[in-house]
């Protein structure tokens, strides 16, 4: 049974929470808002943009708003430092600017792990939210939508810079073994813009299956705007940079098996003698024997056939 004491202990720390905190190692109290570190990352107005315990509908809010926000900002973020890409690749600061994207990658990956924890919400706890939502829509988020316009603005400066430099996209994957700066750089970059991609898709797949959790992908499930749920599903692969997807398709192609090696065969080393295959190495006794040859079925096409 409960005491009168257990009863409180959730209030108490509510009120506390509430209040300046003292700090003995500082010797003062946080949370006034007038500390340097209060006033320079405004942390009164920022803990202002959530609903008040008393307020919330269910506890849960506070984590849905808390969530909410800070993707925000992360996807705002990362508009931002598209700005810093384009001024290095329009400037060929080819090194910086992989720097930058390397960091945006990092930014998008840790959106999409954040998604889980929004997973922990149950559904009939959302339904008591979804009350409070209006008729609110996940495409009125701004960041998302500075994302998607800053990749677009992102994918300008690079075409540019790879015409600038007499290239095509192809062209950077088709180097082969010689070495040439500025195509190597740029084809870092193409690889980083594609990480981000497919870090963006994964975050709006993850998006997808806690939308499929929470409130279900059906067609008889719109969200508060009247947006079909089924309709996500073929816009979380949608790419950002749908030429370097396209240029994977383009190799695949134009690939020939001809000047290849046969499974097995001997490969001529560097200096163009054949090298000789080394013996099978003999089971150890450990080692299951090998199955059995299958003697009986017919050989294997040169070329198998992709789906
Ligand atoms: C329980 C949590 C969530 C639910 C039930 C939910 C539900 C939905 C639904 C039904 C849509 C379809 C479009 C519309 O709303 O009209 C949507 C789209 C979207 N939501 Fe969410 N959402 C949740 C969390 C989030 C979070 C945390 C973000 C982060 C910013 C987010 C961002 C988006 C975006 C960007 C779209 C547009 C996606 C697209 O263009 O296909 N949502 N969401």
């Amino acid at each position: 049974m409960n005491t009168k004491d257990d009863d409180k202990r959730a209030g108490n720390l509510r009120a506390a929470l509430e209040q300046p905190i003292f700090n003995r190692a500082l010797g003062k109290e946080v949370g006034t808002g007038v500390l340097d570190y209060e006033v320079y990352l405004k942390t009164n107005a920022l803990y202002a943009l959530q609903t008040c315990s008393t307020e919330l509908t269910v506890p849960d809010e506070h984590l849905f708003q808390v969530m909410h926000q800070s993707q925000e900002l992360w996807l705002k973020e990362i508009a931002f430092e598209v700005i810093s890409v384009i001024d290095a690749l329009d400037d060929r600061r080819i090194h910086e600017a992989c720097g930058l994207l390397d960091r945006i990658v990092v930014i998008q990956q840790c959106l999409a792990n954040e998604i889980r924890i929004l997973q922990t919400l149950t559904p009939d706890t959302f339904q008591e939210i979804r009350r409070n939502l209006g008729n609110g829509s996940g495409l009125e988020s701004p960041g998302y939508n500075r994302v998607l316009i800053a990749a677009d603005a992102a994918e300008h400066a690079f075409d540019a810079l790879v015409e600038r430099s007499g290239l095509a996209l192809l062209d950077l994957y088709r180097g082969g073994e010689t070495r040439d700066e500025m195509r190597d750089g740029l084809k870092r970059v193409a690889e980083l813009f594609v990480d981000w991609d497919e870090a963006f898709q994964a975050w709006l797949v993850a998006h997808f299956m806690l939308v499929r959790r929470t409130i279900g992908v059906h067609r008889k499930v719109r969200a508060l705007d009247g947006f079909p749920t089924q309709a996500l599903a073929p816009r979380m692969t949608k790419p950002l940079f749908a030429k370097l997807w396209d240029v994977r398709v383009e190799l695949t192609q134009s690939w020939e098996r001809d000047g290849g090696h046969a499974p097995g065969a001997p490969r001529p080393s560097a200096g163009g003698e054949t090298a000789v295959a080394p013996p099978a190495a003999a089971p150890r006794s450990t080692e299951r024997a090998p199955p059995p040859r299958v003697t009986d079925r017919p050989s294997a096409p040169d070329a198998v056939p992709e789906p």
